[in-house]
């Protein structure tokens, strides 16, 4: 039984053959086979998606699939049912699970309660998905894979997002610069996770704006100063400054991060033809500015597009 619940699980063998796999997806969409035929999946979301949950029920369907969308206010987990009793009651009737929600433990829970093949479609500690899809749309982009180039996250280095790519740059070998205030650098624990194995406990080092780690394959930096984050980057990658469930903090959070935006000063310290992507939704003039986002809006709406062909191959790696 296979899931998707965090990229820390999943080897680099395991991205690649999910990877690989999306370009026949993509071609022939109308075409593919239908592996789910007869089976029926659910998603079950505790906060908002467009991008998500549209390319998860198309794409099931697609594959062959029943879908049911499920509000988890609608059903009586959000009246305060255990997850591990609705995982095994869902469990019974449902060939997977797509979910979206805070904790990644009740994903975790889920998954162990119900036997069927869950995945995490953003919690907040992880979207391991929009990953794999920035991942593929920058190779398909780029013709080469993300082996040995830098990868510049801007924003709020803390979340979901972020922790997602540390993983990835561990496994699939490339620089992963982290710019954000410090108050906005992944934890100690998550690097260690992310497999940096020198000392990175950089709260231990009030004074430090830069910290360079070996991570697995890749490199890992943090770093404060986004001008020089950006330099020679091959991809300028930002996400939301408030993230979902972090609403109370807004105004600080705006505040705090307001130096941190992707905007054409940092594109041009970048290399010729950067891509730039956002995971989106995006907030014009906060994360980006109007003009980099309609500049770049090609690649940023074909990676969004790509949740769809990326999702089938997931779910493809999942059941197979
Ligand atoms: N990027 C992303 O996950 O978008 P949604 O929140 O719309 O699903
Ligand atoms: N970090 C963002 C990602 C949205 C797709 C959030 O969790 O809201």
């Amino acid at each position: 039984m296979k899931h998707l619940l965090s990229l820390e699980a999943v080897s680099a063998a395991d991205m690649r053959d999910i990877l690989d796999s999306v370009p026949a997806f993509k071609a022939g969409r109308a075409t593919h086979a239908r592996p789910l035929a007869g089976q029926t999946w659910a998603l079950i979301f505790s906060k908002s998606s467009t991008r998500t949950r549209v390319s998860f029920e198309v794409g099931l369907r697609e594959m062959g699939a029943d879908v049911l969308f499920l509000n988890a206010n609608d059903i009586q987990l959000g009246r305060g049912e255990p997850i591990r009793d609705t995982a095994r009651v869902l469990g019974r009737m449902l060939h997977g699970a797509v979910i979206r929600t805070f904790a990644q433990a009740d994903v975790v829970e889920f998954a162990r309660f119900s036997g069927i093949p869950t995945v995490n479609a953003l919690t907040d500690d992880e979207h391991p998905c929009q990953i794999l899809t920035d991942i593929h749309t920058f190779e398909e982009a780029a013709g080469e894979r993300i082996t040995g180039k830098v990868v510049t996250f801007v924003g709020d280095a803390a979340c979901n997002v972020p922790a997602s790519w540390a993983f990835a740059a561990a496994k699939l070998g490339f620089e992963l610069r982290m710019a954000a205030p410090r108050a906005y650098w992944p934890s100690p624990g998550l690097l260690r996770r992310a497999g940096v194995a020198s000392d990175c406990d950089w709260t231990a080092r009030p004074g430090a704006v830069t910290e360079r780690y070996t991570a697995g394959s890749g490199v890992i930096e943090l770093i404060e100063d986004v001008r020089l984050a950006a330099r020679r980057a091959d991809l300028l990658y930002t996400d939301v400054w408030v993230s979902m469930g972090k609403e109370a903090e807004a105004a600080q959070r705006l505040r705090d991060l307001a130096g941190y935006q992707v905007n054409a000063e940092l594109v041009a310290m970048a290399k010729p033809g950067v891509q730039v992507m956002h995971c989106l939704p995006a907030y014009r003039g906060k994360e980006i500015d109007d003009a980099t986002m309609e500049a770049h809006a090609d690649t940023i709406f074909t990676e969004a597009e790509n949740r769809l062909h990326v999702q089938k191959a997931i779910v493809a790696w999942m059941v197979r």
